[in-house]
């Protein structure tokens, strides 16, 4: 996955570039680089590293030119080095490109355009592009415009993969041209000036009229418009969408990072999810009470944390509606002969919407004939677009990679969502379904508490951040919420840990101990606690650490050999993971900064993972 960003108008295109790009950088932060088109050709600035450093480089030369593309970089064919990094131009240098996704097919177009002289510069599938342009625009005269689109609709069909691609070129000035399979693209609005991203942050600042792209679209942006047309280039009449200003203020509030003041925002952020979904429940997540009646299995689907969110609501969903519910990691879904139960209501979890994984497994589960629905947080995604219904988280946006608040709001719209089934299938009764809803409502409450265990989570923080590997440890609603936590603490701090069903430690994990292995026992007072207990008793027999998260009753009756102890809230006991979630957040976030971790942006992640 990458970023990219494309400018035509009348005023410089450079400052817009380095704009976009930084707002995309989330999509990855390898390498970054610009094309500008101006009365002399193309100038093409290309850098290692983060868009700060093009930004200085572009600084420098001040490339002149109204119109230009840019891209911000996560590898996928080829090192991150500036020679990899896009743009990519053809044998003269008067087409450049870039690209989001991945060209499957590149090394057998590679291969015959080399045999026909091309020469390549780069280890990457984006540039075969580039060539393919040129070799397609070998012969062109007259209105290059048109040619422009044509040789984009032939390259198209010729190249397998995902691609959202955007190209200038030099006899084209003024023009920017975009084509689009499987990766996202959206053309942007404004007055004058229009644009091209791989989402609408990349325009963001300067205008809220967007043009969502289907695939095999190809997008011509001038400064006097935009024109979309067909893969047969019969130009398609287009809608133009108005984006919703976000909920969450830019910027991080004067705190060191995103993450910190994204966790901290959770009270709020839950708050508001749960008002947007409690204001009307039978409508919020477009499925008719007449359909819900009528489910027999209920499938959830994600990837990283999004599954966390899944796994945990697989608890929820069984036992609210007695329905069959599975949890499924997209990646693995899509690939597998899976059975294709009747009356399944496929579920699709994505913080951003764009997760390749999720969008294919989304459109397999379409084409089992599944009703499906999905929860985002961005508004007018891929994944929003495709399923049958929607419905919004309210985070605003989530910058930090490591996803925090999404995934509070995740689950509070799956615990409703669950609330509903068991009440639509008569699994619930009206008065258990209000209990369970009111409940819910507190829990903004409850997570504003665990926020303030911040002083606390620091302290075992601090005693804990040269350890070189941790084990969680969670049973039931709080497995998933064990694995969240230690994947919280992977993402960002780049040390081994692990998460286990508390249960299962027996059966290898505790091989892993040795003394002084932090293990952090999610062990509220809950059913299960006796049982979260003996895992702590066996840990430390082993020479291990033990670190409870507990609640006021589990701290009361722990054994007073465990000194480590995070004292939260007292919640429902299907409720705790939305409140034990914080402290496993605020602990991965304090043992990455103590050891001075790039947390906002970890090495090798992207936000949003938009190939396989
Ligand atoms: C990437 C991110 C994870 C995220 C996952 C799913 O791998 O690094 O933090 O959980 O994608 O993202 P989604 O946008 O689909 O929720």
């Amino acid at each position: 996955m990458c970023g990219i960003i494309g400018y035509t108008g009348k005023k410089e295109s450079a400052p817009y570039l380095i704009d976009g790009l930084k707002a995309l950088e989330y999509r990855g932060y390898d390498s970054a680089g610009v094309a500008v088109c101006g009365a002399d050709g193309l100038r093409i600035i290309k850098s290692a590293g983060k868009v700060a450093a093009l930004e200085i480089k572009v600084k420098a030369v001040s490339p002149e030119g109204t119109c230009g593309i840019a891209h911000t970089r996560w590898a996928t064919h080829g090192k991150p080095t500036e020679i990899n990094s896009h743009p990519h131009t053809d044998c003269s240098g008067e087409i450049a490109v870039v690209h989001n996704g991945i060209i499957e097919n590149y090394l057998p177009v590679k291969e015959r355009l080399e045999k026909n002289g091309h020469r390549f510069k780069s280890e990457t599938d984006t540039e075969v592009i580039a060539h393919l342009l040129e070799e397609k625009l070998k012969n062109a005269s007259g209105d290059y415009e048109k040619e422009l689109l044509k040789a984009v609709a032939e390259a198209a069909a010729e190249l397998s993969g995902s691609y959202a691609v955007a190209a200038v070129w030099k006899k084209a000035p003024g023009t920017v041209i975009g084509a689009k399979k499987k990766s996202p693209l959206v053309a942007g609005i404004g007055d004058g000036e229009n644009f091209l991203g791989s989402d609408v942050s990349a325009f963001g600042n300067h205008t809220d009229k967007a043009v969502y792209m289907d695939d095999g679209d190809i997008a011509v942006i001038k400064a006097s418009g935009v024109e979309i047309y067909d893969k047969n280039c019969a130009p398609k009449k287009y809608e133009i969408s108005v984006m919703e200003k976000s909920g969450s203020e830019a910027g991080k509030n004067g705190l060191e990072h995103y993450m910190l003041k994204e966790i901290r925002e959770q009270p709020f952020t839950i708050k508001s999810t749960i008002e947007s979904v409690l204001a009307d429940i039978d409508s919020a997540f477009g499925i008719k009470t007449g359909d819900l009646k009528k489910i027999k299995n209920i499938m959830m689907v994600g990837c990283g944390t999004a599954y966390h969110a899944t796994a945990t609501a697989k608890y929820w969903m069984e036992e609210f509606t007695n329905i069959p519910t599975q949890a499924e990691l997209a990646s693995e879904y899509k690939y597998r002969k899976a059975a294709i139960p009747k009356e399944t209501l496929a579920i699709f979890v994505s913080q951003s919407g764009e997760t390749a994984d999720t969008v294919a497994a989304l459109e397999k589960a379409k084409e089992a004939g599944f009703k499906t629905v999905a929860i985002c947080n961005v508004y007018g995604s891929t994944i929003s677009r495709i399923s049958d219904h929607t419905f919004y988280t309210k985070c605003g946006q989530e910058i930090s990679v490591a996803s925090t608040k999404a995934f509070t709001a995740q689950l509070a719209a799956l615990f409703a969502l669950s609330v509903l089934i068991g009440r639509a299938v008569g699994f619930l009764d009206e008065k258990t379904e209000k209990r369970l809803l009111d409940e819910l409502s507190r829990i903004p409450e409850a997570v504003g508490e665990a926020v303030k265990s911040e002083g606390a989570v620091k302290e075992l923080a601090e005693r804990y951040y040269r350890d070189k590997s941790f084990v969680f440890l969670g049973r039931n609603v709080n497995y998933p919420i064990a694995l969240e936590g230690a994947l919280k603490l992977k993402e960002i701090t780049y040390l081994q840990a692990e998460g286990f069903a508390a249960g299962e430690i027996k059966h290898g994990p505790i091989a892993l101990l040795s003394v002084g292995t932090p293990v952090i026992a999610l062990a509220p007072g809950d059913s299960l606690f006796d049982k979260m207990s003996n895992a702590c008793e066996e840990v430390m027999a082993r020479g291990a650490e033990a670190v409870a998260v507990t609640d006021s009753r589990g701290n009361k009756a722990l054994d007073p050999k465990i000194k480590n102890r995070i004292v939260l809230p007292d919640t429902p006991e299907y409720l705790a993971p939305m409140v034990n979630v914080v402290a496993l957040q605020l602990f991965a976030y304090w043992i990455a900064r103590l050891n001075g971790r790039e947390i906002d942006q970890p090495r090798n992640l992207a936000k949003s993972v938009t190939v396989e």
